[in-house]
């Protein structure tokens, strides 16, 4: 795949669908969103679910396949752990990294995210590095230091020419599964200062910066509207066909 302009429309599917699932999943949902010009289709399955994610969509080359997590060692005695070149040699272009519920439910630090994300560039995965403030951050108005703290190092460690090789989702916790989505405005507050940061390190124009967080049909359109956001990544709504095809159709 080469560089990825957007919108770009990612599911991710969290520990959901088996590989029986993900077959029944993409029988219908390629019939419900045909390939379009321009638009970037991606999806995160259950590692153990990716290649009957691949097999599915086998004919089209319009739609990403990733994991959610990788390990940053090449290989070697890491109980449970995929590094980079496994996932890859597997079939996945794609990887996500910092996804807030490996950052709170399994304490992977800042310092983690940046050698994962250095790993998977150099073992060839493209990556969605994931940021966001929680609740308490936001209403303490810290929302932005927080994302900055974690975005800042990442930008640091990446090697130049990485540019069109990942992107930034921005994901406040608090809109992740509660249905509580951030108001277009305040997204696109936060995606301008995303884009502020990416700028100071001359990383900008090729990296597409996407918002998670409750994503639904009804307002992938609005969010989509708003020219900071090159486009969505999404966890409930990406596990049912229909809801996902409508999302991919919102923004096209
Ligand atoms: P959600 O999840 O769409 O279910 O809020 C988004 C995510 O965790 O990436």
């Amino acid at each position: 795949m080469s560089t990825v302009r957007g919108p770009v429309f990612a599911g991710n599917w969290k520990m959901h669908h088996s590989p029986e699932a993900a077959r029944r999943f993409f029988a219908d949902f390629l019939l419900l969103c045909p390939p379009r010009a321009g638009r970037t289709v991606l999806f995160f399955p259950p590692a153990v679910s990716l290649a009957a994610a691949l097999e599915a969509c086998a004919t089209r080359p319009d739609i990403g396949l990733g994991v959610q997590n990788v390990f940053w060692e090449q290989q070697g005695a890491f109980t449970g752990e995929i590094s980079p070149a496994l996932a890859a040699e597997a079939g996945a272009a794609w990887v996500l990294v910092g996804h807030s519920e490996r950052r709170h439910l399994f304490g992977e630090t800042v310092a983690d995210s940046v050698r994962k994300c250095c790993a998977a560039l150099g073992a060839g995965l493209r990556v969605i590095v994931c940021v966001g403030e929680t609740l308490e951050e936001r209403e303490g108005g810290c929302a932005e230091q927080t994302v900055r703290e974690q975005l800042e190092p990442v930008l640091q460690a990446l090697p130049s020419g990485a540019e069109g090789r990942w992107m930034v989702a921005y994901e406040p916790v608090w809109a992740i599964g509660t249905g509580q989505t951030a108001t277009p405005e305040d997204a696109q507050r936060m995606h301008a200062f995303i884009r502020e940061l990416l700028r100071r390190v001359g990383a900008d124009g090729d990296v597409l910066i996407l918002y998670g967080g409750s994503v639904k049909p009804d307002n992938a359109a609005q969010l989509l509207a708003c020219p900071a956001i090159d486009g969505v990544l999404v966890g409930g709504a990406s596990l049912d066909p229909e809801q996902f095809a409508r999302i991919c159709e919102a923004g096209s």
